[in-house]
């Protein structure tokens, strides 16, 4: 089982490129089933980055008979036809976000048989939103053990959907699903993160008729047929956090470059509260950090564009060893503190209860063993370890190569310390 082995207390110095979003690129290769490529066409993916979930979703594709194969740097998928709707329980369980090929499979066979996604690593993760709105555009559900087995009777027309919530993964399945659907879907209350206009945007380049307000309502237009397209997915913005976070923590000096800075807005203000300074320009942000960081009165999560909850572990870190208290709220998942008891190991004063989760600063962290406990969360540790004096071992990494490109050799870059075992 590998791990990494942290030296801390180096402030980290320099330049770091943003790779392209994870949570962006599983719902485009989950839409690329959806184009016809019976005249030899490939979908070609840039700025896709190469993750175990990313790879994951190739395998989902390959089992549903499309070729997915990387070339200088790019992701090339051709669609194919298979007879087999059916995700087998190995593909679902290897990633929990497997569950947005539902929608692309309804649109693209108008049959689905799979298993319901694996574990839970924030809380229990229903799909009862994703089935509600799609049962309205007339797909049907039989649960049959521990799988699911859909189909549409009828046709897959559009409809008028209100989610309770602005799901993200519930809004992804209706587009995709609506995408090929005969009509038009209106969907209310839809989930406005930047990765939702990132899959529109590469379903309108396909051929496809999407259409996203500003309030959350997405317009849908289903087309008889989607072409592939060359497309380039959007910076990660939570992996831009997490590198301004390193520097953050470790009164370090961090430009980030290839970012997009809008989809981040929401961390600046708390970064800034904290003492650091940031300059935006273009699609840099460069933040310069003070010697000791300061609590910020409150951190709340929301749905985008509040505070998002993946950055709720990274900050969490920050304020480990901020001077003052901090309270966090944690509104988007149940179970989001699992970080918090590892951070405790190494020192940290953080108590949760509930939704709620208040860290006292303490001066400094000191090393310990630690395991990820989820990807954010794993996140945290390491921002955590870069402040601390002496060698801190990180078990569990695999949850952290879920989402982070080449971690280790990312910060290696601005004089961070850190090794793979
Ligand atoms: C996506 C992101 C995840 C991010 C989250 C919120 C991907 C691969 N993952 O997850 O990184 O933290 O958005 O921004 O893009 N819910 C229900 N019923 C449903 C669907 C959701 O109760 O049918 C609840 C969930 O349990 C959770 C909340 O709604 O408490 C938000 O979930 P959702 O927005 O769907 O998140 P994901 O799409 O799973």
């Amino acid at each position: 089982m590998e791990r990494y082995q942290v030296k801390g207390a180096h402030p980290l110095n320099g330049k770091l490129q943003v790779h392209g979003a994870k949570n962006a690129a599983l719902p485009i290769l989950a839409a690329s089933l959806l184009c016809d490529s019976r005249s030899g066409q490939c979908c070609c993916l840039h700025n896709c980055p190469q993750l175990s979930d990313v790879e994951a979703a190739c395998n989902i594709l390959r089992h549903l008979g499309c070729k997915a194969v990387w070339q200088d740097g790019a992701l090339l998928i051709r669609s194919g036809d298979s007879s087999d709707c059916r995700i087998p329980d190995h593909l679902m369980r290897e990633m929990r976000s497997s569950i947005v090929f539902l929608g692309a499979m309804l649109a693209r066979y108008r049959q689905a048989h799979l298993t319901f996604p694996g574990g839970c690593e924030l809380g229990p993760r229903p799909i009862d939103m994703h089935l509600a709105a799609l049962e309205k555009m007339g797909v049907e559900f039989t649960q049959n053990g521990d799988g699911l087995d859909c189909c549409v009777p009828n046709e897959l027309h559009g409809a008028s959907i209100d989610l309770p919530f602005p799901s993200v993964g519930a809004t992804e399945n209706v587009i995709l699903a609506a995408s090929l659907a005969k009509g038009e879907t209106i969907l209310r209350n839809g989930a406005r993160e930047p990765e939702i206009s990132d899959l529109a945007g590469f379903l309108n380049a396909c051929g496809g008729c999407v259409h996203l307000e500003k309030d959350g309502t997405v317009h849908i237009s289903g087309v008889e047929r989607l072409s592939p397209c060359e497309y380039s997915v959007i910076p990660d913005r939570i992996v831009g956090i997490t590198y301004l976070c390193c520097g953050a923590i470790t009164g370090g000096n961090i430009t980030i470059t290839s970012a997009r800075p809008d989809h981040m807005r929401a961390v600046f203000p708390i970064l800034e509260e904290m003492g650091c300074s940031l300059k935006i320009d273009g699609d840099q942000v460069s933040l310069l950090a003070p010697q000791r960081l300061k609590a910020v009165k409150n951190v709340t999560t929301m749905p985008y564009p509040g505070f998002p909850t993946d950055a709720l572990a990274p900050v969490m870190a920050l304020t480990a060893v901020a001077q003052g208290t901090t309270i966090f709220t944690e509104n988007i998942f149940q179970n989001r503190y699992k970080q918090a008891w590892e951070l405790c190991r190494m020192g940290a004063d953080i108590r949760t209860e509930g939704r709620i989760a208040v860290v006292r600063g303490v001066k400094m962290l000191h090393p310990a063993f630690v395991n990820c406990t989820d990807l954010r969360g794993g996140a945290a540790l390491v921002i955590a370890a870069l402040a601390t004096e002496g060698t801190t071992t990180i078990g569990e990494i695999r949850h952290i190569q879920r989402g982070y490109e080449n971690l280790p050799e990312q910060l290696r870059q601005v004089g961070a310390c850190i090794t793979i075992l």
